[in-house]
């Protein structure tokens, strides 16, 4: 089938761009590196001005957003990933709120343009398909909606099932390169992080649907499940620690009710063991975003349970997970989608699960969030907050309970200090916090 595909160079491809056009790349490691370092190109020699980049998390290097392109390229992401982080944080680089389950909406109604889409997908099967393999997230809704989609066809890109096969007829451009995708590399986790994975683990009922957001945590819970039964996989993203649950037959499927035995993920980051766990496998479901992180399909699972992690908490229960202060780290992410997909999910368990304190030594809970930084979780949603000291439910607490069971799982070097702060704000008379008077 390839024999038969008008193949052109990148430099060639990347022609199609005009000055004020908007350009989806695919995501993580699906980013076509040699169509960017094709666009840099022709952004260094003077050929274009003022052209939007968007994009979610991407792994690898990411040229357009250095300073030195100014006014040439605009990144306006949907994520702040670490490899545009400093040039976010700078000015450079912008940022555009979003959950993640809207992503694919912004190009569906128009309010983000796509003039050009460049992906990466497999080789084509005998039918004429391609797979969008690891990333279908809102590159799915930019093939749907570029004026022009220019795809890599790369042999490395697995071909995975679900909303991510396509037809070649969606594609107006053809580029071949077999690079290997890039692989996320993930630490072990510490001791803290084990001591969470095994607060979370305690929650996870046999029968559970999983969600893990991103971050050191995931891994760790995963690490604990080994004697679980029957649960399943309903996420925005996977990497390395399902493999050896589902190898196991921990993760099976079986308890779902939708996608029963399928495991269903929009994008994934993780080591070739990963690619190649989905590549031609009928068991994984690679869907667009708007189905894997509307909350009410989340909710069709029971006992979905989300384990998302934080920045900051303050003692209301208010989840900072984007910024540090003014400093945007990240993004909203899925982490909203999916706390409230799985509130609303019959025995279902929303968790925000992070280290009582920074490698630094910093309090992660705090009375109030820095100045500046975001909400991303509300008060109103937070269910379970776990910390490597314990896991407390906030749901359906008063202000005064909160208080006392965040307190009750923060570091111990802080308690006191936070306990003050509870008892400032909310008065002597509350019979709930222990209190530094004493009582
Ligand atoms: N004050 C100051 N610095 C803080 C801090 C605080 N309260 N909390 C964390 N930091 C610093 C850490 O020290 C670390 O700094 P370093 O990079 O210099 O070591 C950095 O911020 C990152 O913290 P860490 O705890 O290592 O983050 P993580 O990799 O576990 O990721 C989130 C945590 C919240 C950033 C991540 O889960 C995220 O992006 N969430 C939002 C999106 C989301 O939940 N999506 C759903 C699934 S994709």
């Amino acid at each position: 089938m390839n024999s038969q595909i008008k193949f052109t160079t990148p430099e060639e491809a990347v022609k199609v761009i005009k000055s004020g056009d908007h350009v989806h790349l695919s995501s993580v490691a699906s980013a076509p590196q040699c169509l960017i370092k094709a666009m840099c190109a022709r952004g260094e020699n003077g050929e274009l001005k003022n052209v939007h980049v968007h994009h979610l998390h991407t792994e690898g290097p990411a040229p357009y957003a250095d300073p030195k392109f100014e006014g040439i390229f605009q990144l306006d992401s949907f994520f702040v990933g670490s490899n545009v982080r400093p040039v976010t944080q700078s000015g450079y680089a912008d940022y555009i709120p979003i959950f993640l389950s809207e992503t694919q909406r912004l190009y569906r109604c128009g309010a983000v343009p796509c003039n050009v889409a460049m992906i990466q997908v497999s080789t084509p099967d005998k039918h004429g398909y391609v797979s969008l393999g690891t990333s279908v997230d809102a590159t799915l809704a930019a093939v749907e909606t570029a004026d022009t989609v220019i795809a890599v066809i790369n042999k490395y890109v697995p071909r995975s099932f679900g909303d991510a096969i396509i037809p070649m007829s969606k594609i107006d451009i053809f580029v071949e390169d077999d690079t290997p995708l890039i692989e996320a590399k993930f630490a072990q986790p510490s001791e803290v992080e084990t001591r969470i994975g095994k607060n979370c683990a305690a929650l996870i009922e046999d029968g559970a649907t999983l969600q893990m957001g991103i971050g050191a945590i995931p891994n760790a819970v995963l690490a604990q499940l080994g004697n679980h039964k029957n649960l399943g996989i309903h996420t925005e993203m996977f990497a390395d620690g399902v493999l050896p649950l589902v190898k196991k037959g921990v993760i099976n499927g079986e308890a779902k009710n939708i996608d029963k035995g399928m495991m269903v993920s929009t994008f994934l980051m993780g080591s070739k063991e990963v690619y190649d766990f989905i590549d031609d496998n009928p068991g994984v479901r690679m869907m667009d975003v708007g189905y894997t992180n509307d909350p009410y399909i989340i909710s069709r699972n029971d006992r979905v349970t989300a384990i998302n992690s934080a920045l900051q908490v303050d003692l209301t229960g208010q989840v900072c997970a984007d910024s540090i202060g003014t400093k945007f780290y990240s993004g909203v992410g899925g982490q909203i989608d999916f706390v409230y997909g799985a509130s609303l999910s019959k025995g279902g368990k929303a968790i925000i699960a992070m280290p009582s304190v920074t490698k630094k030594g910093i309090s992660k809970i705090a009375p109030v969030l820095d100045p500046g930084a975001g909400v991303v979780t509300t008060r109103n949603h937070i269910h379970w907050l776990v910390t490597e000291n314990g896991a407390v439910d906030l749901y359906g607490k008063t202000l005064q309970e909160r208080a006392r069971l965040i307190i009750s799982i923060a570091d111990p070097s802080a308690q006191e200090s936070l306990d003050r702060a509870a008892f400032e704000r909310f008065g002597p008379h509350h019979h709930y916090i222990k209190s530094y008077m004493g009582k």
